[in-house]
């Protein structure tokens, strides 16, 4: 028997073609209270590359300390390869960019604040003192014909400060572009935004002249608007959208973190809509399916639980 797949009804309006940029190994595996054998995660990216996600966060270069769960970076990329080089990581600063470049990785990711808060919760720096942080890593990279892609988090609503106005995220958002950041991954950290937020985050976006090319959505599910949110993010044009194959993830500095939007549930939604990604759906469900296994605990994606058992 194949398995089911939605009726392909298009939206007229919608983009044609979008980009998922799968975070599991990274966002998904940072929040784990287990420790994931390397070798479990390298396999991990392997199948998820051969699913056919184009682009896959494999690890972060941050303190071992800050995150344990992360400390093997340097091994899993070794183990990679070649094919690895190829992959983004996270770098909060020059240490972290030295490690990789040690490795010879072609594409690192920063990760910035819309709040002081969570700057100095997730960075023990305090709003601006992470741009000073940023400044030298993404000129360095970028001299080193590194390409950087930038993250702003907290740009919903921030579990200690509350409400964060759109200004302030356009505002940081501008500041790691003019950076040198190719890209900006708009995260909802905690989960709270809503679709009409969304609308409104990216309209600011576009009208202090950055153009929907150069954004990113990241959502997290914690109240179950993650998909809606897509919905209103590609209606705005956005073609860039990160996901975490099964659901996993969070993270560990943000209090009421849960997982990222699942994978397989954006793959339902994308092909329902017509909108071409290019990812097997059975091996991306397979995977988690498999990955669910180790971790000792059923997948919170529902097309997981559909399609896939709980492993
Ligand atoms: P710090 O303690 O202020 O670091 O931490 P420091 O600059 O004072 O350095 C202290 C020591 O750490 C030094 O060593 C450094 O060499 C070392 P010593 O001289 O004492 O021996 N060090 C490092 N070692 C390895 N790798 C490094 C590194 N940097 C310094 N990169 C720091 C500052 C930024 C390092 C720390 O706060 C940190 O690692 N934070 C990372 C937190 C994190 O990874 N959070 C999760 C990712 S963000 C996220 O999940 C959100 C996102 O998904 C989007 C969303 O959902 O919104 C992206
Ligand atoms: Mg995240």
């Amino acid at each position: 028997m194949t398995a089911p797949l939605p009726v392909v009804v298009p939206e007229p309006g919608l983009p044609t073609a979008v980009t998922i940029y799968e975070v599991g190994p990274r966002d998904g595996l940072q929040n784990e209270k287990a420790l994931v054998p390397v070798e479990v995660k390298e396999e991990f990216v392997r199948r998820l590359l051969a699913a056919g996600l184009p682009v896959v966060e494999a690890t972060s270069f941050v303190h071992p300390r800050w995150v344990p769960q992360l400390a093997d970076a340097a091994e899993l990329m070794t183990r990679l390869g070649e094919p690895g080089r190829d992959l983004p990581v996270l770098v909060p600063n020059e240490r972290g960019l030295d490690r990789a470049l040690e490795l010879g990785l072609r594409h690192v990711a920063v990760f910035g604040s819309a709040t002081e808060t969570f700057a100095q919760k997730n960075l023990n720096r305090s709003f601006d003192e992470q741009f000073a942080m940023f400044e030298p890593t993404v000129a360095r990279a970028r001299a080193a014909g590194i390409d950087v892609r930038a993250y702003v988090s907290m740009c919903f609503g921030d579990p200690w400060e509350g409400a964060v106005p759109v200004e302030q995220v356009v505002a940081a958002g501008r500041r790691l572009l003019d950076l040198g950041a190719s890209q900006l991954s708009l995260g909802d950290t905690i989960g709270v935004g809503t679709a009409g937020h969304v609308s409104a985050l990216v309209r600011a976006f576009v009208d202090a002249g950055v153009g929907v090319d150069r954004l990113a959505l990241h959502f997290h599910d914690t109240y179950g608007q993650a998909l809606s949110n897509v919905q209103a993010g590609l209606r705005a044009g956005v073609t860039t959208y990160d996901a975490s194959a099964g659901g996993l993830g969070g993270c560990p500095y943000a209090r009421s973190a849960t997982g990222n939007v699942a994978t397989e549930d954006l793959v339902w939604l994308l092909t329902g809509l017509g909108v071409e990604h290019g990812v097997d759906l059975d091996a991306v469900v397979a995977t988690s399916t498999w990955m669910a296994g180790h971790l000792g605990r059923p997948s919170p994606s529902a097309v997981v639980r559909a399609l896939g058992g709980t492993a």
